[in-house]
Protein backbone atom coordinates (compact mmCIF):
# COMPACT_ATOMS: atom_id res chain seq x y z
CA UNK A 1 0.00 0.00 0.00
CA UNK A 2 1.32 3.71 -0.54
CA UNK A 3 -0.23 6.88 -0.21
CA UNK A 4 -0.39 7.88 -4.26
CA UNK A 5 -2.07 4.20 -5.17
CA UNK A 6 -4.38 4.84 -2.27
CA UNK A 7 -5.62 8.27 -3.64
CA UNK A 8 -5.54 7.22 -7.66
CA UNK A 9 -8.01 4.26 -6.70
CA UNK A 10 -10.37 6.71 -4.35
CA UNK A 11 -9.83 9.13 -7.73
CA UNK A 12 -11.08 6.52 -9.87
CA UNK A 13 -13.77 4.15 -7.35
CA UNK A 14 -15.02 6.63 -5.56
CA UNK A 15 -14.36 4.65 -2.99
CA UNK A 16 -11.84 3.27 -0.44
CA UNK A 17 -11.42 0.36 2.16
CA UNK A 18 -11.71 1.75 6.22
CA UNK A 19 -7.68 0.38 6.13
CA UNK A 20 -6.83 2.72 3.04
CA UNK A 21 -8.48 5.43 4.47
CA UNK A 22 -6.49 5.36 8.03
CA UNK A 23 -3.38 5.01 6.03
CA UNK A 24 -4.01 7.43 3.89
CA UNK A 25 -4.67 10.08 7.00
CA UNK A 26 -1.33 8.75 8.53
CA UNK A 27 1.10 9.07 5.90
CA UNK A 28 0.16 11.79 3.53
CA UNK A 29 2.61 14.31 3.54
CA UNK A 30 2.93 17.46 1.61
CA UNK A 31 3.84 16.32 -1.87
CA UNK A 32 1.18 13.71 -2.13
CA UNK A 33 -1.13 16.47 -0.79
CA UNK A 34 -0.99 18.35 -3.67
CA UNK A 35 -1.97 15.13 -5.43
CA UNK A 36 -4.75 14.61 -3.55
CA UNK A 37 -5.90 18.28 -4.03
CA UNK A 38 -5.60 18.27 -7.73
CA UNK A 39 -7.67 15.04 -7.67
CA UNK A 40 -10.67 16.30 -5.67
CA UNK A 41 -10.65 19.77 -7.77
CA UNK A 42 -11.00 17.88 -10.95
CA UNK A 43 -13.95 15.70 -9.08
CA UNK A 44 -15.72 19.17 -8.32
CA UNK A 45 -15.24 20.37 -11.91
CA UNK A 46 -17.28 17.52 -13.19
CA UNK A 47 -20.13 18.33 -11.51
CA UNK A 48 -20.06 21.83 -10.71
CA UNK A 49 -17.34 23.69 -12.71
CA UNK A 50 -15.24 26.80 -11.14
CA UNK A 51 -18.53 27.55 -9.30
CA UNK A 52 -19.37 28.40 -5.52
CA UNK A 53 -21.74 28.66 -4.10
CA UNK A 54 -23.33 31.02 -1.79
CA UNK A 55 -25.96 30.55 1.12
CA UNK A 56 -26.85 33.77 3.05
CA UNK A 57 -26.73 32.49 7.27
CA UNK A 58 -28.98 33.67 9.85
CA UNK A 59 -28.42 33.59 13.32
CA UNK A 60 -31.85 33.47 14.66
CA UNK A 61 -30.76 32.24 18.18
CA UNK A 62 -27.92 31.64 20.46
CA UNK A 63 -30.06 29.47 23.95
CA UNK A 64 -29.67 26.57 23.68
CA UNK A 65 -31.05 23.44 25.90
CA UNK A 66 -28.38 21.12 24.56
CA UNK A 67 -24.98 20.99 26.87
CA UNK A 68 -22.15 20.01 23.95
CA UNK A 69 -19.00 20.14 25.49
CA UNK A 70 -17.07 22.21 22.76
CA UNK A 71 -20.25 24.57 22.41
CA UNK A 72 -20.09 28.54 23.40
CA UNK A 73 -23.30 28.49 23.60
CA UNK A 74 -24.05 25.54 25.28
CA UNK A 75 -26.67 26.18 28.05
CA UNK A 76 -24.78 25.72 30.68
CA UNK A 77 -22.27 28.80 29.94
CA UNK A 78 -23.81 31.48 31.96
CA UNK A 79 -21.20 34.43 30.27
CA UNK A 80 -22.85 33.77 26.47
CA UNK A 81 -25.62 36.62 26.57
CA UNK A 82 -28.40 35.86 25.20
CA UNK A 83 -30.80 36.88 22.46
CA UNK A 84 -33.61 35.37 19.35
CA UNK A 85 -34.89 36.97 16.45
CA UNK A 86 -38.21 37.72 16.22
CA UNK A 87 -40.21 36.85 12.68
CA UNK A 88 -39.59 41.08 11.65
CA UNK A 89 -36.59 40.35 12.24
CA UNK A 90 -35.31 37.25 10.72
CA UNK A 91 -37.88 38.68 7.10
CA UNK A 92 -35.31 41.93 7.31
CA UNK A 93 -32.13 39.67 7.04
CA UNK A 94 -33.75 37.63 4.18
CA UNK A 95 -34.69 41.47 2.44
CA UNK A 96 -31.26 42.17 2.74
CA UNK A 97 -30.04 39.10 1.40
CA UNK A 98 -32.13 38.64 -1.47
CA UNK A 99 -30.98 42.45 -2.64
CA UNK A 100 -27.46 40.75 -2.52
CA UNK A 101 -28.56 38.23 -4.57
CA UNK A 102 -28.45 35.59 -1.71
CA UNK A 103 -31.02 32.81 -3.11
CA UNK A 104 -30.69 30.28 0.09
CA UNK A 105 -31.25 31.84 3.28
CA UNK A 106 -29.73 29.04 6.32
CA UNK A 107 -31.91 29.41 9.27
CA UNK A 108 -29.53 28.46 11.84
CA UNK A 109 -29.82 28.22 15.97
CA UNK A 110 -29.42 26.79 19.31
CA UNK A 111 -31.78 24.14 20.44
CA UNK A 112 -34.62 26.58 21.63
CA UNK A 113 -37.81 25.67 23.01
CA UNK A 114 -39.35 29.34 22.16
CA UNK A 115 -39.60 28.48 19.01
CA UNK A 116 -42.45 25.90 19.22
CA UNK A 117 -43.60 24.48 15.91
CA UNK A 118 -46.11 26.78 14.99
CA UNK A 119 -43.89 29.68 15.67
CA UNK A 120 -41.23 28.32 12.79
CA UNK A 121 -43.93 27.12 10.50
CA UNK A 122 -45.01 31.11 10.49
CA UNK A 123 -41.49 32.15 9.64
CA UNK A 124 -40.73 29.53 7.30
CA UNK A 125 -43.86 30.10 5.10
CA UNK A 126 -43.79 34.57 5.50
CA UNK A 127 -40.63 33.71 3.73
CA UNK A 128 -41.57 31.16 1.20
CA UNK A 129 -44.62 33.68 0.33
CA UNK A 130 -42.22 36.57 0.27
CA UNK A 131 -39.03 34.84 -1.64
CA UNK A 132 -41.05 31.55 -3.78
CA UNK A 133 -37.86 31.79 -5.59
CA UNK A 134 -35.65 31.15 -2.42
CA UNK A 135 -34.39 27.82 -1.09
CA UNK A 136 -35.20 27.83 2.71
CA UNK A 137 -32.18 25.58 4.93
CA UNK A 138 -33.20 24.55 8.45
CA UNK A 139 -29.90 23.97 11.33
CA UNK A 140 -32.25 23.84 14.03
CA UNK A 141 -31.04 20.72 15.79
CA UNK A 142 -33.26 17.54 16.46
CA UNK A 143 -36.60 17.47 16.33
CA UNK A 144 -39.72 14.72 15.82
CA UNK A 145 -40.10 13.90 12.55
CA UNK A 146 -43.44 15.39 12.79
CA UNK A 147 -41.90 19.04 13.24
CA UNK A 148 -39.64 17.92 10.17
CA UNK A 149 -42.84 17.04 8.50
CA UNK A 150 -44.06 20.44 9.45
CA UNK A 151 -41.20 22.27 8.79
CA UNK A 152 -40.68 20.99 5.47
CA UNK A 153 -45.10 21.17 4.21
CA UNK A 154 -44.34 25.05 4.86
CA UNK A 155 -41.66 24.96 2.32
CA UNK A 156 -38.20 24.03 4.04
CA UNK A 157 -36.22 22.53 1.54
CA UNK A 158 -32.51 21.43 3.10
CA UNK A 159 -31.53 20.57 6.69
CA UNK A 160 -28.28 20.80 8.26
CA UNK A 161 -27.58 18.16 11.21
CA UNK A 162 -24.36 17.40 11.32
CA UNK A 163 -23.74 13.86 12.40
CA UNK A 164 -20.35 15.49 14.63
CA UNK A 165 -19.20 12.07 14.76
CA UNK A 166 -19.91 8.21 13.48
CA UNK A 167 -18.32 6.83 16.98
CA UNK A 168 -20.78 6.41 19.20
CA UNK A 169 -18.81 6.25 22.49
CA UNK A 170 -17.19 10.16 21.86
CA UNK A 171 -20.48 11.19 20.60
CA UNK A 172 -21.91 10.08 23.74
CA UNK A 173 -18.74 12.00 25.82
CA UNK A 174 -19.23 15.46 23.86
CA UNK A 175 -22.40 15.47 24.42
CA UNK A 176 -23.72 14.79 27.62
CA UNK A 177 -26.86 13.10 28.18
CA UNK A 178 -27.71 12.71 24.03
CA UNK A 179 -27.26 9.59 22.24
CA UNK A 180 -26.16 8.63 19.34
CA UNK A 181 -28.27 6.78 17.84
CA UNK A 182 -31.36 9.78 18.09
CA UNK A 183 -28.74 11.75 16.07
CA UNK A 184 -28.73 8.90 13.38
CA UNK A 185 -32.98 8.89 13.47
CA UNK A 186 -32.76 12.34 13.04
CA UNK A 187 -30.81 12.60 10.30
CA UNK A 188 -32.78 9.55 8.88
CA UNK A 189 -35.94 10.79 8.82
CA UNK A 190 -35.11 14.03 7.30
CA UNK A 191 -33.87 12.14 4.38
CA UNK A 192 -37.16 10.22 4.01
CA UNK A 193 -39.39 13.13 4.17
CA UNK A 194 -37.66 14.47 1.45
CA UNK A 195 -35.26 17.30 2.66
CA UNK A 196 -31.75 17.55 1.14
CA UNK A 197 -30.09 16.58 4.18
CA UNK A 198 -26.65 18.02 4.92
CA UNK A 199 -24.23 15.75 7.67
CA UNK A 200 -20.77 16.61 8.95
CA UNK A 201 -18.58 16.44 11.59
CA UNK A 202 -15.28 18.38 12.73
CA UNK A 203 -11.92 17.85 12.69
CA UNK A 204 -9.68 17.28 16.09
CA UNK A 205 -12.49 17.26 18.62
CA UNK A 206 -10.80 16.54 22.13
CA UNK A 207 -9.43 13.03 21.91
CA UNK A 208 -10.84 12.36 18.17
CA UNK A 209 -8.72 9.58 16.71
CA UNK A 210 -7.84 8.91 13.15
CA UNK A 211 -9.91 6.01 13.18
CA UNK A 212 -13.00 8.49 14.34
CA UNK A 213 -12.26 10.32 11.33
CA UNK A 214 -12.37 7.27 9.38
CA UNK A 215 -15.48 6.35 11.12
CA UNK A 216 -16.95 10.00 9.80
CA UNK A 217 -15.98 9.20 6.02
CA UNK A 218 -17.47 5.50 6.31
CA UNK A 219 -20.64 6.93 7.44
CA UNK A 220 -20.84 9.92 4.82
CA UNK A 221 -20.38 7.26 2.14
CA UNK A 222 -22.99 5.27 3.60
CA UNK A 223 -25.45 7.41 4.37
CA UNK A 224 -24.96 9.96 0.90
CA UNK A 225 -26.02 13.10 1.96
CA UNK A 226 -26.61 16.33 -0.07
CA UNK A 227 -24.22 18.34 1.91
CA UNK A 228 -21.86 18.07 4.26
CA UNK A 229 -20.37 20.56 6.70
CA UNK A 230 -16.63 19.71 8.03
CA UNK A 231 -14.44 22.18 10.00
CA UNK A 232 -11.80 22.45 12.57
CA UNK A 233 -12.75 21.81 16.02
CA UNK A 234 -12.14 25.37 17.72
CA UNK A 235 -11.98 26.33 21.64
CA UNK A 236 -14.32 28.52 23.71
CA UNK A 237 -12.74 29.70 26.46
CA UNK A 238 -15.88 29.45 28.53
CA UNK A 239 -16.45 25.63 27.69
CA UNK A 240 -15.02 22.25 29.47
CA UNK A 241 -12.78 22.05 26.01
CA UNK A 242 -11.17 25.34 26.71
CA UNK A 243 -7.55 24.05 27.19
CA UNK A 244 -7.90 21.69 24.33
CA UNK A 245 -6.04 22.63 20.84
CA UNK A 246 -7.64 23.77 17.46
CA UNK A 247 -8.02 21.17 14.68
CA UNK A 248 -5.50 21.15 12.52
CA UNK A 249 -5.48 23.55 8.98
CA UNK A 250 -3.91 20.40 6.53
CA UNK A 251 -5.77 17.65 8.62
CA UNK A 252 -9.13 19.53 7.52
CA UNK A 253 -8.27 19.98 4.01
CA UNK A 254 -6.75 16.65 4.03
CA UNK A 255 -10.26 15.39 5.13
CA UNK A 256 -12.92 18.15 3.07
CA UNK A 257 -10.69 16.61 -0.15
CA UNK A 258 -10.86 12.89 0.76
CA UNK A 259 -15.12 13.88 1.09
CA UNK A 260 -14.67 15.30 -2.46
CA UNK A 261 -13.16 12.29 -3.85
CA UNK A 262 -15.83 10.21 -2.02
CA UNK A 263 -18.98 11.99 -2.51
CA UNK A 264 -18.21 13.45 -6.12
CA UNK A 265 -21.55 15.79 -6.00
CA UNK A 266 -22.00 16.87 -2.66
CA UNK A 267 -22.53 20.69 -1.40
CA UNK A 268 -19.11 21.16 0.78
CA UNK A 269 -19.06 24.72 2.33
CA UNK A 270 -15.51 25.87 3.01
CA UNK A 271 -16.38 26.82 6.77
CA UNK A 272 -16.26 29.99 8.85
CA UNK A 273 -14.43 27.95 11.13
CA UNK A 274 -11.57 26.96 8.67
CA UNK A 275 -11.14 30.64 7.61
CA UNK A 276 -11.17 31.35 11.58
CA UNK A 277 -8.10 29.04 12.11
CA UNK A 278 -5.84 30.75 9.23
CA UNK A 279 -6.72 33.70 7.20
CA UNK A 280 -6.30 31.64 3.77
CA UNK A 281 -8.72 28.93 5.17
CA UNK A 282 -11.54 29.50 2.84
CA UNK A 283 -9.36 29.87 -0.38
CA UNK A 284 -7.77 26.32 0.63
CA UNK A 285 -10.73 24.49 1.30
CA UNK A 286 -12.06 25.50 -2.33
CA UNK A 287 -9.17 24.76 -3.54
CA UNK A 288 -9.30 21.54 -2.25
CA UNK A 289 -13.21 20.65 -3.44
CA UNK A 290 -15.00 23.11 -1.45
CA UNK A 291 -18.12 25.29 -3.69
CA UNK A 292 -20.33 26.45 -1.00
CA UNK A 293 -19.93 29.59 1.39
CA UNK A 294 -22.14 31.00 3.57
CA UNK A 295 -21.53 34.63 4.53
CA UNK A 296 -23.21 35.90 7.67
CA UNK A 297 -26.73 37.84 7.24
CA UNK A 298 -27.39 38.16 11.14
CA UNK A 299 -27.62 41.45 12.32
CA UNK A 300 -24.46 43.20 13.17
CA UNK A 301 -25.79 43.80 17.01
CA UNK A 302 -26.09 40.11 17.57
CA UNK A 303 -23.52 39.19 15.35
CA UNK A 304 -20.96 38.96 17.69
CA UNK A 305 -23.34 36.81 20.52
CA UNK A 306 -23.26 34.11 18.31
CA UNK A 307 -20.08 32.49 19.42
CA UNK A 308 -19.77 29.02 19.20
CA UNK A 309 -15.81 28.77 19.29
CA UNK A 310 -13.60 31.80 19.51
CA UNK A 311 -11.60 34.54 17.49
CA UNK A 312 -14.80 33.64 14.84
CA UNK A 313 -13.75 35.00 11.23
CA UNK A 314 -15.38 37.63 9.07
CA UNK A 315 -17.97 38.98 12.13
CA UNK A 316 -17.59 42.51 11.57
CA UNK A 317 -17.43 43.31 7.57
CA UNK A 318 -20.56 44.88 7.15
CA UNK A 319 -22.69 43.01 4.18
CA UNK A 320 -23.00 44.83 1.06
CA UNK A 321 -19.11 45.75 1.32
CA UNK A 322 -18.53 41.94 2.03
CA UNK A 323 -20.72 40.88 -0.97
CA UNK A 324 -18.78 42.85 -3.21
CA UNK A 325 -15.74 41.15 -1.55
CA UNK A 326 -16.24 37.59 -1.98
CA UNK A 327 -16.69 37.79 -6.06
CA UNK A 328 -13.20 39.52 -6.09
CA UNK A 329 -11.61 37.84 -3.65
CA UNK A 330 -12.83 34.36 -5.05
CA UNK A 331 -12.11 35.37 -9.03
CA UNK A 332 -8.60 36.11 -8.01
CA UNK A 333 -8.01 32.50 -7.29
CA UNK A 334 -9.76 31.42 -10.38
CA UNK A 335 -13.39 30.54 -9.02
CA UNK A 336 -16.38 32.25 -9.66
CA UNK A 337 -19.76 33.06 -7.49
CA UNK A 338 -22.87 31.39 -8.45
CA UNK A 339 -26.01 32.89 -7.33
CA UNK A 340 -28.50 30.25 -8.29
CA UNK A 341 -30.54 28.52 -5.65
CA UNK A 342 -27.59 25.73 -6.00
CA UNK A 343 -29.82 22.78 -5.67
CA UNK A 344 -27.42 19.41 -5.34
CA UNK A 345 -28.20 17.75 -8.79
CA UNK A 346 -30.24 14.69 -7.38
CA UNK A 347 -32.82 17.35 -6.22
CA UNK A 348 -33.02 19.15 -9.40
N1 LIG B 1 -15.52 24.58 17.04
C1 LIG B 1 -15.88 24.27 15.76
N2 LIG B 1 -17.13 24.00 15.38
C2 LIG B 1 -18.08 24.04 16.34
N3 LIG B 1 -19.40 23.81 16.28
C3 LIG B 1 -19.92 23.99 17.50
N4 LIG B 1 -18.96 24.33 18.38
C4 LIG B 1 -17.79 24.37 17.66
C5 LIG B 1 -16.46 24.63 18.01
N5 LIG B 1 -16.10 24.93 19.25
C6 LIG B 1 -20.06 23.31 15.07
C7 LIG B 1 -20.82 22.01 15.35
C8 LIG B 1 -22.25 22.37 15.01
C9 LIG B 1 -22.08 23.55 14.06
C10 LIG B 1 -23.27 24.43 13.98
O1 LIG B 1 -20.98 24.24 14.62
O2 LIG B 1 -20.34 20.97 14.50
O3 LIG B 1 -22.95 21.33 14.38
FE1 LIG C 1 -26.56 23.83 21.15
FE2 LIG C 1 -25.70 23.23 18.68
FE3 LIG C 1 -24.06 24.43 20.46
FE4 LIG C 1 -24.77 21.88 20.83
S1 LIG C 1 -23.55 22.70 19.09
S2 LIG C 1 -24.76 23.49 22.41
S3 LIG C 1 -26.90 21.88 20.09
S4 LIG C 1 -25.93 25.27 19.55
Amino acid sequence: MNVEEIIYSLYKNNNSSEEELLFLIQNIDKNNMKLLIDKADEVRRRTYKNKVYIRGLIEISNYCKKNCMYCGIRRDNTKACRYRLTKEEILECARRGNDLGYKTFVLQGGEDPYYTDEIMVDIISSLKKEFPNNAITLSLGEKSHDSYKAFFDAGADRYLLRHETASKKLYEDIHPGEKFGDRINCLKDLKEIGYQTGAGFMVGIPNQTDQDLVNDLIFLKEFQPAMCGIGPFISHKDTPFNNYENGGLDKTITILAITRLLLPQVLLPSTTALSSIDPKGRELGIKAGCNVIMPNLSPMSQRKKYSLYDNKAYILDEDAEYRKMIDKNISEFGFKVEESRGDNPNFM
